[in-house]
């Protein structure tokens, strides 16, 4: 009997959650997207095909309106030292590209970013600066945690 209430207090408790959120578990949600922060370390290489496997991809970030949900959401819950986001340079050198294809129309670079520091950074993260997180062309096979995206 115990077990049963139990039981059904628990599936109460599921699908509450499910309802309230349109989202995988683990992903918060904005604006009609979906986003999950990493708590582990992976290269850019890795991170793209981590988010492939929960059918998100590395986020994009299109407006301002994004860019302070995601720097805000990294700088109170998250606070790690770097966040990859989708974009490249590696298929033209010197533009950046969401997924490697479409145009960037929004950016917020940190100073003097990108700046391909020595032998080449092609990969695009968002880096903590004295509490704020602002973009920052990186070595694509550093060890950084992630954002992935899914829209609704
Ligand atoms: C929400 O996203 C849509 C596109 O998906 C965009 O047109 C709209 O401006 C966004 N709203 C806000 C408040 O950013
Ligand atoms: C860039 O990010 C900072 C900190 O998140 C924010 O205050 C600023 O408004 C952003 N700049 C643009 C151009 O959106
Ligand atoms: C970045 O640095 C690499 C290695 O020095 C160089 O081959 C490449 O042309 C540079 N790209 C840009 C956009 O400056
Ligand atoms: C940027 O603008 C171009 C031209 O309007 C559009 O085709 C493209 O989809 C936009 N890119 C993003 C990431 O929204």
């Amino acid at each position: 009997m115990r077990l049963a209430t139990a039981y059904v207090l628990l599936c109460t408790l599921v699908s509450v959650v499910a309802i309230s959120s349109p989202c995988p578990l683990g992903f918060v949600e904005h604006n009609n997207s979906c986003y999950w922060f990493s708590k582990t370390l992976v290269n850019f290489v890795e991170a793209r095909s981590f988010c492939q496997s929960f059918g998100s991809h590395l986020a994009k970030v299109t407006s301002k309106v994004e860019d302070d949900f995601v720097s805000g959401h990294a700088a109170r819950h998250g606070k790690a030292a770097n966040y990859w986001l989708g974009a490249t340079d590696l298929n033209v050198e010197g533009t950046w590209l969401w997924e490697g294809q479409q145009a960037m129309n929004y950016s917020n670079w940190s100073r003097d970013q990108p700046d391909n520091f020595s032998g080449g950074e092609h990969c695009l993260d968002i880096k903590q600066i004295l509490g704020n997180y602002l973009w920052n062309d990186e070595k694509c096979n550093m060890a950084a945690n992630f954002i992935c995206e899914k829209e609704l």
